[in-house]
This record gives C-alpha cells, structure tokens and sequence, in this order.
C-alpha cells in the first residue's frame, strides 16, 4: 500500500510517500522544509506566518517527493489518452475540477500551484492520503488539511485524517533494516521494520507543544495518565534558551551546552541550582513555567551572563528536566507495569534524555522504542506510518474534516 503523507502543524512544512506491506515500510520519497529561519527573529512560531510558508512550500515539495520516487511509483494510468495528446488528469472533469477550486478558495496562490502539478504530473498509485488534523497550530493545519482534501478529490484517493501525537508515538516503533536485508529497488531507499509494540505500553511525549504520559494499552488505545500544568518541556527548553539570549529553538542548543559543560567538569557543584517543580507530587504531572521563572531570576542577580554562565545554567536546567522525567516515568512504569517505553516527540532527540531513559528501560528490563533522532522532530514519514497503521485497523476515508488545535489521543 503506498500511502502519502502531509505534515503541516506547526513550522515544518513535510511530505512523504511510503510503501508499506505487512510489517515492512519503504520510504519512497522524503522531503521536509524547515521554516525555523523564518520564525526566528520573533524567537517563536507566528501561526500566520507558518500558514503563508506551508502554501508556498507544500506543491515544490510534493513535486519534488513525487520525483523522488519516480522510480518506485507505476504510474495508474496510460500516459496518452489515445490522440497523441497527454492526458494527466482523466479523473478531474469540470465538476471535479471546480470542487478542488471551491476547496481552496481562500488559498489562490496554493490553489494556481496545485493546478499547474496536476496538469503536469500523472496520477500516481498512491492508495490513501495521511494528513495531520491536529493537535497544532490551527492555521497551520488547514492548508495541510485543504491541500489534501483538493489532492484527494482531484485524484480520487482516500483520505485519513491523522493525529500528530499518535505520528510522534508510531514513529518509533520504526527499525532500520540494513540494506542487503531489504530487496533493493531501482533505486536505493530506506527500508524500516514496523516492531510488534508489546503491550501495555508507556508513552512519554515530549515536544514544543506537549508534555504528556501515555498509557497505551492496545493497538491505538490511549489513555492520558500525565499532563502539563502549564508549559510543554520544549517550550520551556525555548523559553530559557531565549532568557540566555540563544536563537530560536533552543533545545538542542541547550542540551548542547549542557554536556559541554558535563564533559569539561564532571564534578563540579552547580553554581546556580534551580528547583525541581513537581517531583514529589504523588500524580503524574508536570511543571515547567516555575523552573523557566527560575532561570529568570537566576540571571537577573548576575551581572555578566558569558558563556561559561550559559553552560553552567543549562545544565543544571537539563539536569533538573532529567530528575523530574526519570521520577514520572519511573512512577508510571511502577504503577502501571508497561512492557514498553516509547518516547516521542522533538525533545526526545535530546542525546541525555535518551540515555537516561534507556538506563530506566534497563532497570526494569522492558523494551525501549526511540525514534531515529532525524525522525523525532516533526515530519510526514510518521503521519504516513500513523495512516498506514489506522487503515491497517479499519480508519475509513473521510474528506470532510476540521483542523482541530486540541486534538487529544
Ligand atoms: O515535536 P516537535 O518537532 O514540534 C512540536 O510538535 O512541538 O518539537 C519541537 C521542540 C522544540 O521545542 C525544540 O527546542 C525541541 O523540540 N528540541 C529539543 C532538542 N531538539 C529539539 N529539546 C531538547 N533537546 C534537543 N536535542
Ligand atoms: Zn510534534
């Protein structure tokens, strides 16, 4: 089943075609445009700007997908119509062509792009269309949404609206395959295995929107079991990133600084040490706003915050994250015993984080699925493995749907 699939939540612009076949996934085509440069000197994503940059990007990059996987997509249809003449788009007659138009209406600039690709470019054999509904910024999402409602009407391929947390969670349940192990193609493209995830299953999401603990107890059965009070880890990775006056987004600046610092003194006592919000609250919850306050304060009683002030603060910010993570999800596994921990989402391309939560998977002798680091920031491949998995247990197509910000698992 090929499937293709749209990221567009927040300030990366994704697309990605997959094919996948039982508890195989191919990638056939990837492409993922960062709009971080343009969003930096606000030191934040400004939600219309990201919906400009997504109109702008999502036809270049699905052309350039599409040639990406030239090789690996038979085309469905002849390339004449019989009279000599190219005939790419047999399935958009007047009637069709005009839904696609009323679909983009608010979207001209996107809707005149869509068109020239499709006079242009033949029907692939895709099979679904996987695009992110939400949760995210909402903007962002209805250019993501309406450019594939367009694409499935105008090619007549089924729709399945996805969830950009459930993307983050299925993601890492991806294995490389070694190339001699997967039958190569004409073309040489990565090859994943789709793990059997043991259940239940304990999810730690953490992103610039999230900060959650999930319990999963079957295939695509979620149960929220921790949440944020108030600012997503990544969030107040960024946050204190921009009172040290780093560019936008800190996180991994931070983590970055942070073993430097680890690494040149291993056993310094921290200069400035700062709280570790929630860590003995008997639920499973969150807290970051009071640590990025602070950090706040913290700087604002030293005179001249240098480099080596930077560095000693950001670890002991990472080290405080680090304790308050290790005691919830050592909480959760004790109270819930999961088979699995997966985690997910942007800050979980942390090297330390990772490292740490593998020691706990260790100490309890339970499976520890990470995304590859590349794949644990936002892209489509997981927005294109999420649909595969959810048609794979009956999701049918739908084409009229809302962007929802708060979607929850
Ligand atoms: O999942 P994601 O790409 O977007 C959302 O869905 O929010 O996560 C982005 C977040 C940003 O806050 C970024 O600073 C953080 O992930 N991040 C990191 C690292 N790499 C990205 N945080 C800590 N350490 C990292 N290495
Ligand atoms: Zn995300």
């Amino acid at each position: 089943m090929i499937i293709l699939g749209i990221e567009t939540s927040c300030d990366e612009t994704g697309v990605c075609l997959i094919e996948a076949k039982n508890n195989k996934l191919e990638v056939l085509g990837n492409q993922l445009y960062s709009q971080v440069a343009k969003h930096q000197e606000f030191g934040g994503v400004m939600p219309m700007l990201a919906k400009r940059e997504h109109a702008k990007n999502l036809v270049p990059l699905l052309r350039k997908c599409l040639e990406e996987a030239e090789h690996n997509l038979t085309p469905t249809l002849p390339l004449t119509n019989g009279r000599g003449k190219k005939n790419f788009l047999p399935s958009l007659d007047k009637e069709g062509l005009r839904e696609v138009e009323n679909i983009l209406i608010r979207e001209p600039e996107l809707l005149t792009e869509l068109k020239k690709l499709l006079e242009t470019v033949e029907k692939p054999a895709i099979d679904a269309i996987a695009v992110t509904s939400g949760p995210g910024l909402e903007p962002a999402l209805w250019v993501g949404i309406t450019f594939a409602q367009a694409l499935s009407t105008a090619w007549d391929i089924p729709l399945i609206p996805t969830n950009h947390m459930e993307g983050h969670i299925l993601v890492a349940s991806l294995e490389k395959l070694k190339n001699e192990e997967s039958p190569s193609k004409a073309k040489e493209t990565p090859h994943f295995l789709i793990q059997k995830i043991k259940y239940p299953a304990l999810a730690l999401l953490i992103s610039g929107g999230h900060t959650q603990l999930v319990l999963i107890k079957n295939n695509l059965d979620y149960k929220i079991i921790g949440n944020t009070c108030d600012d997503a880890l990544g969030e107040a990775y960024d946050k204190v990133a921009r009172l040290l006056g780093l560019p936008y987004p800190g996180g991994k600046i931070i983590s970055e600084l942070a073993k430097k610092e680890k690494l040149e003194f291993p056993n310094k006592k921290p200069p400035y040490p700062l709280p570790r919000p929630m860590l003995h609250s008997k639920d499973l919850n969150f807290s970051f706003s009071g640590l990025k306050t602070a950090v706040l304060y913290t700087l604002k009683k030293i005179s001249s915050i240098d480099d080596k002030v930077k560095q000693e603060i950001a670890l002991e910010f990472e080290n405080s994250v680090l304790d308050v993570l290790t005691k919830k999800t050592e909480q959760a596994i004790e109270e819930f015993n999961p088979q699995t921990l997966i985690i997910g989402g942007g800050v979980s391309a942390n090297p330390q984080i990772r490292a740490n939560l593998e020691k706990i998977c260790q100490k309890y002798q339970i499976k520890f699925l990470v995304p590859e680091v590349s794949a644990s920031t936002d892209n489509a491949l997981m927005i294109a493995l999420a649909g595969y998995v959810n048609i794979l247990a009956g999701k049918k197509s739908v084409i009229d749907f809302r962007a929802n910000g708060n979607l929850s698992l």
